[in-house]
């Protein structure tokens, strides 16, 4: 698959997915293809850590059930049904979670790069991220990232130590298929906004 095709067919997954895991030939590319991301300093501060046990999962699942409902308990009218009809995981469907964590100790005190912007190192990890998303979609695996979750409480459950920041928790899976249409713009939530491109200095919306 070209490039583009692949970035075109991208999609966040929650619905889709058939409950078989990826191969593990296929989970060791597309893990190897999230590794091969730019970083800063080579500081490579990214931590993978698979999770398939069916009780850690349900833990994952229920604790993302209590911040989903959080977040809907700010909503009303309009916004409110429409978020109540948007699925927004797929932890047990997918049975495989990846947690990607950022480690700001890889590379040492003095990373090339970063001494100016501390999130530098946390970029390098969403890298990570995309690399992989992208290699997944083109094994037409389903990646759904999920962000309904505290912390401190996917730390806990994945044993990450104080200085490991979680970054993500990413469902990864076989799917029946990739949707077209992202779910947000499917269900009524947001549509896409077309590219801008600010020429020389920034233009706010509307005019200068
Ligand atoms: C940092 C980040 C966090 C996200 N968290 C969630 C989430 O918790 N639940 C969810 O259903 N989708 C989540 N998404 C997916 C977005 O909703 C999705 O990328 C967006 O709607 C565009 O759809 P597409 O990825 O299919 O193009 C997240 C995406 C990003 C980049």
């Amino acid at each position: 698959m070209d490039l583009y095709d692949v970035m075109a067919r991208r999609r966040d997954t929650r619905a889709e997915f058939t409950g078989r895991p990826p191969r593990a030939e296929v989970l060791e590319r597309v893990l190897g293809a999230a590794h091969l991301a730019p970083s800063v300093g080579t500081s490579q501060p990214w931590v993978f850590v698979t999770v398939r046990d069916p009780d850690r999962l349900a833990a994952f699942r229920d604790h993302v059930e209590t911040e989903r409902q959080v977040f809907a308990a700010s909503l009303d009218g309009e916004r409110a049904e429409t978020f109540a009809r948007i699925k927004v995981e797929g932890i047990l469907e997918s049975g495989l979670g990846v947690v990607v964590g950022y480690d700001p100790t890889t590379a040492g005190e003095q990373v090339l790069g970063r001494h100016a912007i501390a999130d530098a190192g946390l970029y390098s990890v969403c890298l990570a991220i995309q690399n992989l998303w992208l290699a997944a979609t083109a094994e037409d695996l389903g990646v759904g990232w999920v962000s309904f979750y505290r912390e401190e409480f996917l730390r806990d459950l994945v044993g990450f130590p104080a200085h490991v920041r979680p970054v993500a928790w990413l469902c990864v899976g076989e799917v029946a298929h990739l949707p077209a249409v992202p779910d947000l713009e499917r269900f009524g939530w947001r549509d896409r906004g077309p590219l801008v491109v600010h020429e020389e200095t920034y233009v706010p919306a509307g005019g200068a």
